[in-house]
């Protein structure tokens, strides 16, 4: 068997080819590449998607969230937000550079989401609620005004139980729905129990553009004004600026190349979880390792299938082993964000959780265009490696 890349945008693009030429050919007729026609149309057709009132692209996913961050009241460097420490770096950076400070919570142990539970061990264990009724860091005595909730893996968070959470707190909510594009709970998608949500369109995402783009979701047409001005320049009216504001647009050519691959999101994603459940279903044998947890069955978008070993050592091992067999495979995240350089201010001791996670996670491959056969493959070196004791 040839090798089997842990992703490989080579074959969507000879599914997609044709499309993505002719959209970008009549951006070039049009020279028209910033804003304009071209991004509003596919603003307009995302948010029918997505079923969101609002959406407004802009230049990443990181982008997304730090003018989500700001619209929602970050910015004087002094208040804290709740972020997972089980993420993707940008996550936590953004409330950073947004003027914020984290305060690091646990993920549930079975869908690596926070959850009112987490939330609330970590408002008690690091914050005190005041007289005035507003929780503060014991550490620095910072106010807490939000929580940055990250649907990982493709899997939404119990966004019902969050918001009611939230808000008998007095916190503000925005999503990172950067990895579950069209997953919903409840009917509902990112965004719409919240200040907003945050995508990314990097390339590997489940609806990647030809370099980077973002977006942001919500159902607050104040929300939506502000981005539309913090994209520009913090300006509404040419060269009248109001606030300091960014350059943050999607590029015309990245919103046809979006739009033109929008058309496939939906049998992408239908076949992502074809190929989770078929994981699940052959993993289901052996105890070495647990699958995702399937109690909310057509929920998560998969945008990773994350497997996790009971004993952290054996995941290097099965690594190599997969490695070895010419099998992709990746580690996400294999340094928690409480533990970054870059935090260095916010590190901290007691989260054991996320790290034990981060030692014995793995991702196995799971883009559309992988086929059958290269799945059992990858499935009976796993479960060999397994049954060897090898592991
Ligand atoms: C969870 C999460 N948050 C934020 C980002 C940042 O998105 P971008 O790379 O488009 O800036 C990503 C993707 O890279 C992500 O996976």
């Amino acid at each position: 068997m040839s090798p089997i890349p842990f992703f490989d945008l080579t074959r969507q693009y000879g599914q997609v080819g044709d499309q993505v030429k002719s959209a970008v050919l009549s951006v070039l007729s049009s020279q028209q590449f910033i804003l304009g026609e071209t991004v509003s149309r596919f603003e307009k057709r995302i948010a029918d998607y997505l079923g969101s009132s609002h959406a407004v692209g802009v230049a990443s996913g990181t982008d997304a969230l730090i003018l989500l961050l700001k619209a929602s009241g970050l910015g004087s460097g002094d208040a804290a937000v709740l972020v997972p420490s089980f993420t993707f770096y940008a996550s936590a950076s953004s409330v950073c550079l947004a003027g914020g400070r984290p305060v690091w919570t646990e993920v549930d142990e079975k869908l690596y989401v926070v959850s009112p539970e987490t939330l609330e061990d970590a408002l008690q264990t690091q914050c005190v609620r005041g007289e005035d009724g507003v929780f503060r860091t014991r550490e620095g005595n910072h106010p807490v005004r939000g929580v940055l909730v990250v649907h990982l893996y493709g899997q939404m968070a119990d966004m019902a139980g969050i918001s009611a959470w939230a808000s008998s707190r007095g916190l503000w909510v925005v999503e990172d729905a950067c990895q579950s594009i069209g997953a919903r709970k409840d009917g509902k998608s990112a965004g719409a129990l919240s200040k907003g949500a945050a995508y990314s369109f990097f390339p590997t995402k489940n609806l990647g553009g030809g370099g980077d783009g973002g977006l942001v979701t919500t159902e607050d047409p104040r929300v939506a004004d502000h981005i539309r001005s913090l994209r520009v320049h913090g300006s509404r009216q040419r060269y009248i600026h109001e606030e300091l504001g960014y350059n943050s647009r999607l590029d015309a050519i990245q919103a046809a190349i979006l739009e033109a691959k929008l058309e496939f999101l939906p049998g992408w994603t239908d076949r992502r979880r074809v190929l989770a459940k078929r994981y699940s279903d052959a993993f289901s044998s052996q105890d070495v390792f647990r699958t995702p947890d399937w109690t909310d069955e057509g929920n998560s978008v998969y945008h990773q299938y994350t497997i996790e070993f009971h004993r952290p050592s054996d995941r290097d091992r099965v690594k190599k082993i997969l490695s070895d067999a010419g099998i992709g495979s990746e580690i996400y995240y294999p340094v928690p964000q409480h533990r970054q350089m870059a935090f260095k201010p916010f590190f901290r001791s007691g989260m054991d959780l996320t790290d034990r996670l981060s030692s014995s996670v793995l991702s196995l491959p799971i883009f559309p265009e992988l086929s059958d056969l290269e799945q059992a493959h990858i499935v009976q070196v796993l479960l060999d490696a397994s049954r060897k004791g090898g592991v």
